[in-house]
């Protein structure tokens, strides 16, 4: 059904095929209809199972602007719960993570167990015989839907769709690649940053698969290195064989083919000693076999971007939240890949440091650029300034033998792919 929201924005005018308006930036009724229309309806990454290995574990999240605990149970199964007691609305658990059988509300001492099964309520005399007794309106709240993907746990506050399958599409195989670096297969996350950025959730989202700022926005650490201004301190089109790729959905890659190669999955060659390399790929190819193995291993890691909100880089994942038209959580998660040698790992979370931790040289230039993306687009007088142009590569955009639009990394394909997506949400009824 039309809603109000809807009818009075026109999304076909604005956000068309090479420029975008900036009210989708900073409207409020915009941002609303997106929590309506993305938030609520699309499969949105919640957590990796690792962060909840053993019965017992659970971790809270902000997921699609709803408190969510997030629990294995003692059989092992994960449940997606509004974190919120249904006596009188409390928060229930108030931890980032932990390990527990039993949660207990702050406020009235309600108990539920880690499935969200209340078990008791305080001073129970003072309720009627039969009253809520097995009443599962007494019971968490459970998300509509889960599933998991290699680890990958989303939920989807929508209870009719497609499947995750379906809707990671073609994202599935650079998934796959980006995990399969792993000597068994799985990684472990070890490890959250987590900052606000004053800025819409889309900066964040747009930017994750853009090439083209990286020779300016990151030029300071470029310079400092002669092999990587090659590759990046460019303000032409590098000549490579990197390609941007619309995978369908929302999801872009950012795919360097064999042309930025490392090792160790995001670790250049000279820190980790020649046997245990030599060890690692072994790994690789007893799993994956000689075939699979190469894929992996003479490919650059994939660089993607799963719509909305799973970005995976190297040597971590980053998780994009709205919490309001401005505000924006940007968790970046460092990950091990089990069963590596912990040089590897070491080597990997160093250089994650360099680039993103709190040091890093890279991530603060871009979240700079955020805030100030967000002011300048807000500066407006309403003389036609407010269009964003999306153009760049428009003319020469081709598809590749999967037939996914493609083209050159600093082209603006990723962009136009996820807007094109984002369009279709808002428009559908
Ligand atoms: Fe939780 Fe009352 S609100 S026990
Ligand atoms: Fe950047």
């Amino acid at each position: 059904a039309e809603t109000g929201v809807n009818k009075r924005i026109d999304f076909e005018d604005l956000v068309r095929h090479d420029r975008v308006h900036g009210r989708v930036y900073y409207d409020e009724e915009i941002f609303r209809r997106e929590v309506e229309q993305i938030w609520r309806k699309e499969w949105v990454f919640a957590c990796h199972d690792s962060e909840i290995a053993q019965p017992g574990d659970y971790v809270t999240r902000l997921v699609s602007l709803v408190p969510l605990v997030i629990t294995r149970d003692e059989d092992g199964d994960i449940h997606a719960m509004i974190n919120r007691c249904p006596h009188r609305g409390n928060v229930l658990c108030m931890r980032d993570s932990g390990s527990a059988q039993v949660f207990r509300c702050a406020y009235h001492g309600w108990t539920f167990n880690n499935g969200g099964k209340l078990l008791g309520r305080t001073f129970r005399a003072g309720y009627a015989p039969g009253y809520g007794k097995e009443g599962e309106e007494l019971n968490l709240v459970p998300v509509p839907r889960l599933e998991t993907y290699r680890g990958f746990v989303f939920v989807n506050f929508s209870p009719e769709g497609p499947s995750l399958i379906e809707t990671l599409g073609a994202a599935v195989p650079h998934l796959d690649r980006y995990v399969d670096r792993s000597p068994t297969g799985e990684i472990d996350i070890v490890g959250v940053e987590k900052m606000v950025i004053r800025a819409n959730w889309k900066m964040p989202l747009e930017n994750s698969v853009d090439d083209y700022h990286a020779g300016f926005v990151h030029r300071g650490i470029w310079d400092m290195d002669e092999d990587l201004r090659k590759v990046w301190y460019s303000t032409e089109d590098a000549d490579s064989e990197a390609v941007n790729i619309d995978l369908g959905n929302g999801h872009t890659a950012m795919d360097f083919g064999s042309g930025i190669r490392t090792v160790g999955g995001g670790v250049t060659e000279s820190v980790v000693p020649d046997e245990v390399q030599r060890e690692y790929e072994d790994s690789l190819r007893r799993r994956l076999g000689e075939e699979g193995a190469n894929a992996v291993l003479k490919q650059a890691v994939p660089h993607m971007m799963v719509f909305p909100n799973l970005f995976m880089l190297q040597n971590d994942l980053r998780i994009i939240t709205p919490v309001g038209v401005r505000t924006t959580h940007y968790y970046h998660y460092v990950f091990n890949l089990r069963g590596a040698d912990p040089l590897i790992n070491r080597a990997r979370l160093r250089r994650h440091e360099v680039s993103y931790g709190p040091a890093g040289m890279v991530l603060q230039d871009d979240i700079e650029v955020f805030e100030r993306n967000q002011a300048g687009i807000e500066s407006r007088i309403g003389s036609g300034e407010e269009w964003l142009d999306l153009s760049r590569g428009l003319h020469r955009e081709s598809t590749n033998s999967l037939g996914q639009p493609t083209g050159r990394t600093k082209d603006e394909i990723a962009q136009r792919a996820i807007w094109k997506h984002y369009k279709d949400r808002m428009t559908q009824s």
